[in-house]
């Protein structure tokens, strides 16, 4: 065999001028038999676009090679020409096919179209397909850009821990990790005795690396964490994952403004860098997925971001011409339809709105002024509703240690954290933004289990 090194698809199709014996390997999305030659797309995830292979009768082992089926895997040695075909620009005129891997007419992924739906249901190959191929690019692509747009502001990255003792949201949300026998737990006065598992203590999985966080943040000024997350919340929404990744800055001496300020940075970072890295993929999902999806970021690229306070919000949504499921009054949270109507409907836009009541935030948010309102802030955007929540955090010791007693959260628990602010505390703020719902938001793709590689949520923890 031809040892000659394997160039990427993308490669081949951005040559200037024609090209002598190369090699490419790949996944055959389709052959077409012809009476004179034959033909097979080649996809290696490298790009959108197939490269097609230029099969001649004469070439040995023909009626083999042209048998295969779609989804096979084939490495093939030839001279890219100029293609006469449209809508291509170069083919792969084959000296030689090396039938890698067979498949046969079972594969799943045969050539026509999939409804999402079934595509869950083979996880495993949808890679191999034209939408998860375009999604899962973007993906990569924006995890990159990330790290780079913090990199290049100086921010350190923090690895956060994925098990903790620390319910940082305080809703009741964590997955517990244990190596205590689930028939027979150690009991201490008919309760299970957590000090006698694994870490001695009642652990799960990180909610939010925010806490620890923000104890980087004392200390390198302007840091950021990027890592999965897990929500034990039982709700089958089109947006929530039980497993997802998060993005969370936290900068010190900065107040709810500055904190605003960086993730509308951030944002519009991101939706620029996809549309010079990720033209391609997003020219499909245009096309294909969301009608209008270039002209909304290009829009969203250059938009002024509104700031409303969440007793505007209420306001405009009590004055709403419209009936809402979830009744709207002062001190209620926001439900994911109030939030696409003030997006959506009033704004048409990305919208921050910000000062929630205390009673519907968490402990960790700086109490206001008024002594009813905290400073936090919720970034709505359309289609996909909330898409960042983030605050100003209390660097007052006793007003945070008496906000965590309101809410139920023994002080003693957090000790650590609240040293921070006994030594050297300062005024800080963060944010988290949901990596895939900034995946939707970009692709268009209306379920979050499509952004995902692998999705889980309640009841599926397949692949
Ligand atoms: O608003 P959340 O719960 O905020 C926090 O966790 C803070 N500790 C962040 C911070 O200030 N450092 O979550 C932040 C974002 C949401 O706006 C949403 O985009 C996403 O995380 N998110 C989810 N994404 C997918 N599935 C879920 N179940 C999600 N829950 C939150
Ligand atoms: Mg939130």
């Amino acid at each position: 065999m031809n040892v000659q090194k394997r160039i990427a698809i993308k490669q081949a199709l951005s040559v200037v001028q024609a090209q002598q014996g190369i090699r490419v390997s790949g996944w055959v999305r389709s052959v077409r038999r012809g009476k004179e030659v034959s033909f097979a797309a080649l996809n290696d995830g490298s790009c959108f676009d197939v490269l097609q292979v230029v099969i001649a009768p004469d070439l040995p082992g023909y009626d083999e090679i042209i048998r295969v089926g779609t989804g096979a895997c084939l490495s093939v040695i030839g001279n890219l020409t100029e293609s006469p075909a449209s809508g291509q620009s170069w083919e792969l005129q084959a000296t030689e096919v090396v039938i890698v891997g067979a498949a046969d007419e079972s594969y799943p992924l045969q050539k026509k179209r999939h409804s999402f739906e079934f595509l869950r249901s083979i996880a495993h190959l949808r890679p191999r397909s034209n939408s998860f191929g375009a999604v899962f690019r973007v993906r990569s692509a924006l995890s990159f850009a990330v790290h780079k747009f913090f990199q290049e502001r100086g921010f350190v990255n923090v690895h956060t821990p994925i098990i903790t003792a620390n319910d940082c949201e305080g809703a009741g949300e964590m997955f517990r990790v244990t190596t205590l026998d689930p028939e027979a737990p150690p009991k201490l006065d008919g309760q299970v005795d957590w000090s006698q598992d694994f870490f001695g203590d009642r652990t799960g999985l990180t909610v939010s690396g925010q806490l620890q966080g923000e104890l980087f943040a004392t200390a390198f000024s302007d840091i950021y964490t990027f890592g999965p997350t897990f929500r034990a919340e039982n709700s089958n929404t089109s947006r929530h994952a039980s497993e997802f990744w998060m993005i969370e800055p936290e900068i010190a001496f900065a107040d709810l403004t500055d904190n605003c300020k960086l993730a509308e940075d951030f944002l519009r970072y991101l939706v620029s860098y996809a549309l010079e890295h990720c033209r391609e993929d997003l020219e499909f999902f245009n096309q294909r997925i969301e009608k209008g999806l270039l002209d909304k970021l290009e829009t969203l690229a250059a938009a002024e971001f509104k700031t409303i306070s969440y007793t505007e919000a209420v306001d405009l949504l009590q004055k709403a011409e419209r009936q809402f499921e979830f009744p709207v009054e002062w001190g209620n949270d926001l439900q994911s339809e109030h939030e696409r109507y003030l997006t959506e409907e009033v704004f048409k836009g990305p919208l921050f709105v910000i000062d929630y009541p205390k009673q519907i935030k968490a402990f960790y948010m700086r109490l206001n002024d008024d002594g009813k309102t905290v400073a936090a802030m919720d970034l709505l955007v359309p289609r996909v509703g909330e898409i960042i929540g983030g605050s100003q955090r209390e660097e007052r010791l006793e007003v945070l240690q008496q906000r965590m007693i309101d809410q139920g959260i023994a002080p003693e628990s957090l000790d650590w954290y609240l040293d921070i602010r006994r030594w050297g505390s300062c005024p800080h703020a963060g944010f988290g933004l949901g990596f895939e719902r900034l995946l939707m938001y970009l692709t268009g793709m209306e379920n979050i289990r499509d952004v995902i590689p692998f999705p889980r949520t309640p009841g599926h923890a397949r692949f």
